[in-house]
């Protein structure tokens, strides 16, 4: 019987998780959970049949260039793959997967969370609270605004967007949306379909953003299209930070034309840019989109779904390179 194959894994992952890597496959792993700098993961790459990266782990060309030949496979704890140069590894015959459909629902909590607590001002009156700043309650202290009944917009109707809009949907919001493709009416189950983020962004009172990062989404919210979106709308950004102009976002906040944003995503995380913890109108959390257990075993399984088939010289689920 052949040796298992060797495997880097990126992170800690879940306890389940690691358990059956280390009963199916020879584990390199990671207990200090700590962000290995370029060099060190690839040291770490010597001799390893596969990569479980995250996406904290930065993969560009000249990274995947310095892959020790054995590595055959980069099989991701995660959907996004922009950490990932995907032609760089497809060039060297390294197959790249993903996690998609298991953490479409934690994210699309997520996103409602970022609605609400931007729209309700969670994050001021937490705030308030904890610096025992709270004096009385009155008829216009900590007034925000209602989300029931307005229209969501949605760039991205993918799994996740999807998703979010069926939540959205609780909140009798009429939806509205942009997507490569349009969906089928089944799937559409009443969206408003826009050619363009430029036709859709004038129907949103609520935005939020689901479409993957790449060359093309680059700064998609920059000043320009942030200006097509209602006086007082709120941005809702759950997907990747590189979608949002981030300066222009944050004088979009503070000029009022925007009434708030809810953000789960940055462009240089986890350095947050400073200059948003002066806005009082965005409600920052930090990238947990899929951070409930159910859903980090479900990514590791799926991940590792992908990493059996791959060994026994079947095509992964989901395979992106
Ligand atoms: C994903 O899976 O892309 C999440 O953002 C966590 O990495």
């Amino acid at each position: 019987m052949p040796d298992k194959p060797v495997v880097v894994i990126g992170r800690k992952f879940p306890e389940a998780v690691e358990a059956r890597l280390a009963r199916d496959y020879r584990p390199k792993f990671n207990p200090e959970d700590r962000v290995y700098p370029a060099a060190e993961l690839l040291s770490l790459c010597e001799g390893a049949d596969a990569l479980l990266p995250c996406h904290s782990e930065h993969l560009p060309a000249e990274v995947i260039a310095k892959l020790p030949d054995t590595v055959k496979i980069i099989a991701n704890f995660s959907v996004g793959v922009d950490h990932v140069d995907l032609a760089a590894a497809k060039g060297r015959g390294i197959a790249v997967t993903n996690t998609p459909d298991v953490l479409s629902d934690a994210t699309a909590e997520i996103a409602m969370l970022c609605m609400l607590g931007a729209a309700r001002r969670a994050g001021e009156g937490e705030r308030l609270i904890r610096a025992g700043a709270w004096k009385s309650w009155s008829p216009a202290f900590m007034v925000g605004t209602q989300v029931t009944g307005k229209r969501f917009g949605v760039v991205g109707m993918g799994r996740v967007g999807q998703v979010t809009a069926r939540r959205a949907r609780g909140f009798d919001m009429e939806i509205h949306y942009t997507n490569r493709n349009r969906l089928d009416p089944a799937l559409e189950a009443g969206a408003v379909y826009h050619e363009s983020v430029e036709d859709l962004l004038p129907h949103c009172d609520v935005l939020s953003l689901h479409c993957p990062a790449t060359p093309q989404t680059m700064n998609l919210m920059n000043a320009e299209r942030l200006a097509l979106l209602p006086e007082g709308a709120i941005l809702v950004n759950t997907a990747r930070g590189a979608i949002i102009d981030e300066a222009a976002l944050m004088a979009a906040l503070r000029s009022g034309r925007l009434a708030a944003a809810g953000l789960d995503v940055y462009k240089n995380e986890p350095h947050i840019e400073p200059a948003f913890f002066a806005i009082e109108n965005i409600f920052l959390l930090p990238h947990i989109g899929s951070a409930t257990g159910q859903t980090r075993d479900a990514m590791g399984f799926r991940a590792l779904d992908n990493l059996d088939a791959f060994f026994a010289g079947r095509e992964p689920r989901d395979r992106v390179a």
